[in-house]
């Protein structure tokens, strides 16, 4: 539904503002019909949303697709390690949570020797607290680690020991160090370049968080500086998975290359035939 998506984003008028002043925002006729109602169904899962996280749409789920065929490849494989799945830009969780969720079915596939933990961040605390609620709504607060976090820069985890299987538990930064466990990144982080967000419908500007949809002067700055935080760390992800703006094909291929010259680089298509998913696939892992 990606032709949904671009119309929702790119329509549009004066810069977004919260311009029904004096108006309760619920009784503008733009007010997203989904924050009205205070859920939205994704991935056959039931989300709350509110105008503090952005609405998830329908080709986010081909990340989760994605993402859940990588683990099922992953926790099959006779040489499977842990595996840690990191939603970056989590907003109410949906991704991170619909993994979580379907990990369940894997269980007769997995390898005794095979955990998947599942860390979550976002930069904003009222988004962290949506995505808090929607785990619980889904009984699994104690399976995703929340993390406020500017992109990656706050994430102090370890894999818990295999015989513990205790919580996850923060003890510094190890995992920047490991490579004991298969790293998998989906995130859908801000694209839009910022002059393009006056463009964009009303009900999507005027209603959706900024910090959702603003990704900088040419739409991938959060992309760049997550790869570079990535490399800083020594975080080298055996795949990353990252929905993109439908103009950032070749600038996303082009710049993953470039921090991560090693890795296999690709951009799919969504249903629409729009590039829109940045996948990076970290050859040298012996796992693979
Ligand atoms: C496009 S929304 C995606 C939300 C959700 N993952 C989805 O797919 O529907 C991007 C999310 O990234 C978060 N975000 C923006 N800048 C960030 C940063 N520097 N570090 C972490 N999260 C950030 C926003 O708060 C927002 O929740």
């Amino acid at each position: 539904m990606t032709a949904r998506r671009e119309s929702r984003r790119v329509a549009g008028g004066a810069k977004r503002s919260r311009m029904h002043a004096g108006k309760p925002s619920w009784q503008d006729p733009e007010f997203p019909q989904q924050y009205q109602k205070g859920y939205v169904e994704f991935y056959k899962l039931k989300f709350k949303v509110t105008p503090d996280v952005l609405i998830p749409r329908p080709e986010t789920e081909l990340l989760v697709d994605a993402a859940l065929d990588c683990i099922k490849y992953y926790v099959s494989s006779i040489k499977s390690k842990n595996i840690l799945v990191l939603d970056v830009g989590t907003g109410s969780g949906n991704i991170a949570i619909s993994i979580a969720k379907n990990i369940s079915d894997l269980s007769g596939l997995m390898q005794p020797t095979c955990e998947v933990h599942i860390i979550a961040t976002d930069i904003s605390q009222k988004a962290l607290k949506i995505a808090k609620q929607n785990a619980k709504l889904h009984g699994l607060l104690d399976k995703i680690k929340f993390i406020k976090s500017n992109l990656l820069s706050r994430l102090n985890y370890t894999l818990p020991p295999k015989e513990g299987r205790v919580n996850p538990k923060p003890l510094g930064n190890e995992v920047a160090a490991s490579s004991a466990y298969t790293l998998i990144i989906v995130t859908n982080l801000p694209y839009i370049p910022a002059a393009r967000i006056p463009y964009l419908e009303s009900s999507v500007k005027n209603f959706e968080p900024l910090i959702a949809l603003d990704g900088g002067e040419d739409g991938f700055e959060l992309y760049r500086k997550l790869f570079a935080q990535l490399v800083k760390k020594g975080l080298n992800p055996t795949l990353l998975i990252g929905e993109i703006d439908y103009t950032h094909g070749e600038l996303a291929a082009l710049t993953a290359q470039k921090y991560f010259p090693d890795a296999e680089i690709e951009v799919k298509k969504d249903l629409a035939h729009m590039q829109r998913i940045l996948t990076m696939t970290n050859k040298s892992d012996s796992s693979h």
